[in-house]
């Protein structure tokens, strides 16, 4: 079978996964349980995809500690960025891109965020599994986990599961449109 490509992600009731200023201080406050489910779906994967935002965000409040470092990860960007040992900066066509990590051995691969390199995703459809982390609170405004466009994209609900104050739902891309 092929790899995955899974978004895992936390977002507001109202569809947000920061503020407009790139706080998550809204989500961190959210009474969960154990780690809520993280580990267990970190386990699953070997591959990271972020965008240069996140990246630059994780980068700020991590510092010298990068979290992924056991995993393969790159970060897509348009500019140039200095060359490290934890990430590989990409770039060009993302269903190629894609292509190119399903046919390889491996675990499944996790795109963190955020909603611009996302929405890349969701557009040419190459998202097989979402498992959104609801926190309950409504922020107004932010960074949207979906970005507006024009699509239809029909899942299936696999299961929901309840980490205290967080409901996760997970949806998986219906079987005949497995590629
Ligand atoms: N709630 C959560 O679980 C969660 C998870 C992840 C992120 N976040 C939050 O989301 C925010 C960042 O999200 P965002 O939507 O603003 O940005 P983002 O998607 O993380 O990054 C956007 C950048 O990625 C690059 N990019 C996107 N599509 C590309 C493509 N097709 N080809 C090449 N490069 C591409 C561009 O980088 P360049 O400008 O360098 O070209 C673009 O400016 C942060 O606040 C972060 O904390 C929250």
């Amino acid at each position: 079978m092929r790899r995955k490509v899974i978004v895992y992600i936390a977002t507001s009731l109202d569809g947000y996964i920061a503020t407009e200023d790139d706080s998550l201080d809204w989500l961190f406050k959210v009474e969960g349980e154990g780690d809520n489910g993280y580990s267990e779906f970190y386990d699953t994967i070997d591959t990271i995809v972020l965008g240069r935002r996140t990246y630059d965000w994780i980068m700020n409040v991590e510092k010298e500690n990068f979290p992924y470092k056991n995993k393969k990860c790159y970060v897509f960007t348009k500019s140039t960025q200095e060359p490290n040992n934890n990430v590989e900066f990409v770039d060009g066509n993302i269903v190629e891109f894609v292509d190119m990590l399903k046919d390889a051995e491996g675990q499944n691969i996790w795109i963190v965020g955020g909603g611009d390199l996302l929405s890349n995703f969701v557009k040419e459809n190459l998202v097989d599994e979402f498992i959104i982390t609801i926190a309950p609170t409504i922020i107004g405004k932010g960074i949207p986990l979906f970005n507006k466009q024009n699509m239809e994209i029909e899942l299936e609900l696999k299961s929901i599961r309840r980490f205290n104050e967080f409901a996760e739902l997970h949806y998986v891309k219906r079987q005949s449109d497995n590629n």
